[in-house]
């Protein structure tokens, strides 16, 4: 039971981390070169966006559009259009085309139509809603002072690493190369040292010709401290520095600015050692905020990865300096580091502004916990994915990297990330205590309620899909039912003020429904019920019952969306996101047995994502899946690379049985999400009651911790059956279909 259950979680987590919370993204500001956007510019570009409909925009350009539920569809611009494949969402301001993939919101529509880029785009729609764009003056004497700190600091940087090359370097050398960092990154980071003593900057500077603005200017940024009658003394006394490095601009561009520094402590000298034990000195310090230093705004190593991190869109956030540099140096330039002990939110829209993806790596040590659960709760609100790993307590990147086999190992951990979601709601249950099953009434209405506050709420924002995600990932981590979870995050809406809580969507189209987690609490003699509220087939029945007809009275019935939605989404036509024809084409990968029960469900023919078409048609023209080397497609190829890789990653964390049960475990979960929908549909419908019952039961077995498919064509008689297989609209009819493929 405990081995099917940990299944359970780690099936859904597979396919819940590629679902993520990864939709659409904006990608006009992560294209656009200013390191940071200032708050002010943020909020104009929020104005504008708010000010053009993304709808109207779309027409304006002559583009006819019909509405279709929730969405617009028309004409798609981008490639040569005959059925209307692009869809327009109002609600979140975005387009998609089915077909040539092209999507994004009303600047990215902007940027590619007219061929502008971001300013251009944001200049074009404000004339259009007639709104003035504040420019911000740069007052020119904040600039030179500016330009006279960043001389400053850079020259710092140089005196630095020139004290590291020097005789007095000698030990801070040593120690640099007995943690294995090569030369190569040492200049590439700028490494340098402070000796130890209190003097050797500022001597240095007293050196220079201007030596009293010099100082002056040396203490506003943190190189020096004020001591006794206006003396001044070095900050960084016998530490490995570390400069902070921004991406430049301008004439800056290719080295970056150093606008701070952090520096570890050598302890290769004492410290003045009078008098009774003095506290040992921290082991970093690092430069306050200054005139040029913001640390929310800026990450270690993000400069130096910068190139990286542009290609692929993803970036893998970390704690340490030595853990981002030791990862450029084995090759993985996407590592950056926050400054500081946290990130801040501000930071996290900075972040969700230029990636798409984060990974978050960090100790297993309390601390790290809590500091990736903060991170998970940042990017919540984003359109981010990310995953999180948590490194074996006392383990931290840097000495995983350097240990021997260090790159697979990273390598490997990185792939066992779990979504951010999973992970968050995980830790947040761990706060309160709660456990699935065992835990009070009153420890479970705290979680709950936190549950809500802190994690449904902020997924709402992103729209219905997202929110259904999170409550099906709440359900599967407490046992709940996804109808109360759903009725209780309502609830707490409607305590809040209005205003959040209408963001209805088009009903639950979203691939396939999470089947009820499998825990002991729910299993009686042997017996799995299916959920924790439905305890007989009969009673499962009224439930869903229910979903038909609006709630008769009481505060429920405004907020019932939920449960409306079955009504609205009539047409029992399943559809797929790309995530999920991942996870599918991962499945299918690690056991080509159950293609065709899969590719009946779920026809790839319809699938979205144009290169998991290709290879999931490619699997059914081969009856099975073939050689990489038998693809011709640059795309699918790197993309079954990919996804074997992933498995192996995956697959150094399970073991054999785990591995063997993970693909019939998949079938059963969709089948049973497939049979709920079709439940439903025939609840609605008026449909027979003879066969709803027959549903509850095949739930029921396909749920039982004793059942599992002995091979696929168990599942081909479920889908046969029930004709779980979609309806084909008439223009698909001529379309090859799974079936005929079948031997
Ligand atoms: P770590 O203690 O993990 O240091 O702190 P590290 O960078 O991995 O260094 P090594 O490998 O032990 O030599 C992680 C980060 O937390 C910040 C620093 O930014 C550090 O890189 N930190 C840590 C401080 O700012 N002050 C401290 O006293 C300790
Ligand atoms: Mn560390």
């Amino acid at each position: 039971m405990a081995l099917l259950l940990a299944i359970g979680v780690n099936l859904r987590s597979v396919a819940l981390s590629q679902m993520g919370i990864h939709l659409l993204t904006a990608e006009e500001s992560k294209r656009s070169e200013r390191p940071d956007l200032s708050l002010s510019q943020n909020d104009d570009r929020e104005k504008i966006r708010d000010a053009n409909p993304i709808e109207e925009v779309i027409r304006g350009e002559g583009i006819d559009l019909q509405q279709r539920g929730r969405v617009f569809k028309g004409l798609c611009p981008f490639h040569a259009d005959k059925n209307p494949s692009m869809d327009v969402d109002p609600d979140r301001g975005t387009f998609r085309c089915w077909a040539c993939n092209e999507g994004g919101d009303v600047f990215s529509f902007v940027q590619k139509r007219l061929g502008l880029d971001f300013p251009g785009a944001l200049e074009f729609l404000a004339e259009r809603a007639g709104i003035e764009i504040q420019r911000r003056k740069v007052d020119p004497a904040v600039k030179e002072q500016r330009n006279l700190d960043l001389e400053m600091l850079d020259w710092a940087a140089g005196w630095f690493t020139r004290q590291l090359e020097s005789p007095a370097g000698k030990l801070a050398r040593d120690y640099l190369k007995k943690r294995g960092f090569h030369s190569g990154m040492i200049r590439k980071f700028r490494i340098g040292f402070a000796p130890p003593g209190f003097s050797s900057l500022t001597d240095a500077l007293k050196a220079s010709s201007q030596p009293d603005s010099a100082m002056k200017r040396a203490f506003d940024l943190g190189l020096l401290k004020e001591g006794r009658e206006g003396t001044w003394y070095d900050t960084f006394r016998d530490r490995i520095i570390f400069p902070i490095i921004r991406p430049g601009r301008g004439s800056t561009r290719e080295c970056g600015e150093v606008v701070a520094f952090g520096g570890r402590h050598l302890g290769s000298v004492a410290e003045v050692s009078q008098g009774p034990a003095r506290p040992a000195p921290p082991k970093y310090i690092n430069s306050p905020e200054t005139r040029v230093y913001s640390k929310s705004k800026i990450l270690y190593g993000y400069h130096q990865g910068l190139d990286q991190i542009r290609r692929a869109r993803s970036l893998i956030l970390s704690e340490g300096y030595t853990d981002v540099i030791m990862a450029h140096q084995m090759g993985f330039g996407t590592s950056v580091a926050v400054l500081g002990t946290a990130l801040t939110e501000q930071g996290a829209q900075l972040i969700a502004r230029k990636v798409d993806r984060v990974d978050l790596l960090f100790d297993g040590d309390s601390a790290g916990k809590k500091a990736a659960a903060r991170c998970c709760e940042l990017f919540l609100g984003t359109e981010l994915q990310v995953r999180v790993v948590i490194l074996e307590s006392g383990i931290d990147p840097c000495d995983l990297l350097i240990s021997e086999g260090g790159k697979e190992a990273f390598e490997g951990v990185l792939a066992s990330g779990i979504s951010s979601l999973e992970f968050l709601i995980a830790s947040i249950l761990q706060e309160h205590g709660f456990q699935a099953g065992e835990s009070s009434p009153q420890i479970a209405s705290k979680a709950r309620r936190d549950l809500s506050k802190r994690v449904l709420q902020p997924l709402a924002g992103l729209g219905q899909i997202v929110l259904d995600e999170g409550v099906r990932q709440v359900a599967l981590q407490t046992g709940w039912t996804e109808p109360s979870i759903h009725l209780d995050y309502q609830g707490d809406l409607q305590r809040r003020p209005r205003g959040r809580q209408n963001r209805h969507s088009g009903g639950q189209q979203s691939g396939f429904v999470a089947p009820k987690s499998i825990s002991d609490s729910h299993r009686r003699d042997g017996v799995t019920t299916i959920s924790a509220d439905a305890e007989s087939v009969e009673e499962s029945f009224q439930d869903m019952e229910r979903v038909g007809q609006p709630f008769q009275e009481g505060p429920d019935q405004e907020f019932d969306v939920a449960l409306e939605q079955g009504s609205a989404a009539d047409e029992f036509q399943p559809e797929v996101i790309p995530e999920e024809e991942y996870v599918m084409l991962k499945m299918v990968i690690r056991d080509s047995g159950y293609f065709r029960p899969l590719f009946r469900v779920f026809p790839p023919e319809r699938w979205r994502a144009p290169v998991h078409r290709g290879l999931a048609l490619m699997v059914i023209e081969n009856r099975g899946v073939p050689e990489v080397g038998a693809l011709t497609d640059v795309d699918q190829k790197s993309l079954l690379l990919d996804i074997q890789a992933r498995i192996a990653g995956e697959d150094r964390w399970q073991d054999v049985d785990e591995r063997n049960l993970m693909v019939p475990q998949y079938m059963a979960e969709i089948l049973v999400a497939e049979l709920e929908r079709k439940r439903t549909h025939l609840i609605q419908n008026s449909g027979s009651r003879e066969v709803v019952q027959s549903i509850n039961d095949h739930i029921q077995l396909l749920t039982s911790s004793k059942f599992l498919f002995d091979n696929s064509s168990q599942a081909d008689e479920i889908i046969n059956r029930f004709e779980l297989e979609p309806k084909w609209s008439s223009s698909n009819q001529e379309k090859r279909r799974v079936g005929d493929y079948s031997p």
